[in-house]
């Protein structure tokens, strides 16, 4: 079976943690680097600092799961490697958004606020929602972690953008911090006497990082450009 070569950056985060764990579990897939600032917190895989990044071997997909300013190094370290970046990294800024479709030019690219099958569904029913009550008020709860530095999150917006594209009105986003929550989100739409609430909630990071594993397999074979994760594991 052929073997993709991948890069975990932020391999120390609860992600990245995740993801390396993860990897064991797929033969198709093999860690050749994992890089974070502080290297010798990584075990059982080829550990590199952010300082030794140009160093690391051959791979065909980066993984990223770390912070808006270390997002960066590891686009550019794509681009100049000609590998494939699979970013779950939410918070980036236009500039840093740009950036990658600039990117995607040269190398394929999937950026997701959410690698969970349940939100890609959850976005498509809100769609189909928003289609049919554009004259109710529409409003996202989304509740994380208290270490989530970004807010509302990555995936709040994008459930936004996916009413927008057929709610003429404001959506609204509400954010709670707390506990160990890892993921909760809800699609609120609140007409005259009736609500509708379409919830997803993530109990185990897991599911995000099989999600990415699961781009980056598919990823790597495809051609320069920017992809959706909906459209890799829906079509
Ligand atoms: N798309 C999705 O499905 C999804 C799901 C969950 C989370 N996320 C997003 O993924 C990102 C990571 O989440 P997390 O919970 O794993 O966060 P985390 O536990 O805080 O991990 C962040 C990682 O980034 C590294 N990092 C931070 N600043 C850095 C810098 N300046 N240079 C290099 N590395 C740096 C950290 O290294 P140190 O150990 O050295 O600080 C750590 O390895 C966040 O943006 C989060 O919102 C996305």
């Amino acid at each position: 079976m052929p073997t993709t070569r991948i890069l975990i950056y932020g391999a120390t985060g609860r992600m990245g943690q995740a993801l390396l764990r993860l990897t064991k579990t797929h033969p198709a897939l093999h860690v050749v680097a994992a890089v974070a600032r502080d290297a010798s917190r990584i075990i059982d895989a080829p550990a590199f600092s952010t300082s030794q990044l140009s160093q690391v071997p051959e791979f065909d997909a980066a993984i990223d799961f770390s912070l808006p300013e270390a997002f960066d190094s590891i686009l550019n370290l794509c681009v100049s490697r000609k590998a494939a970046l699979v970013s779950g990294t939410t918070g980036l800024s236009d500039a840093q958004r740009n950036a990658m479709q600039n990117a995607a030019q040269h190398i394929p690219v999937v950026w997701s606020a959410n690698y969970s099958l349940g939100v890609a569904v959850l976005k498509h029913l809100s769609a189909e929602a928003a289609k049919v009550l554009g004259h109710w008020s529409a409003d996202i709860f989304e509740a994380h972690h208290v270490h989530k530095q970004d807010a509302p999150s990555g995936t709040a917006l994008a459930l936004g953008e996916s009413v927008k594209a057929y709610y003429q009105g404001d959506v609204h986003y509400q954010s709670q911090r707390a506990g160990d929550i890892v993921g909760e989100h809800t699609v609120q739409f609140a007409g005259s006497g009736e609500r509708i609430e379409l919830t997803h909630r993530a109990t185990n990071r897991d599911i995000f990082a099989a999600g990415a594993l699961n781009a980056a397999e598919r990823i790597s074979a495809k051609p320069p450009g920017f992809n959706r994760f909906e459209t890799l594991i829906f079509s």
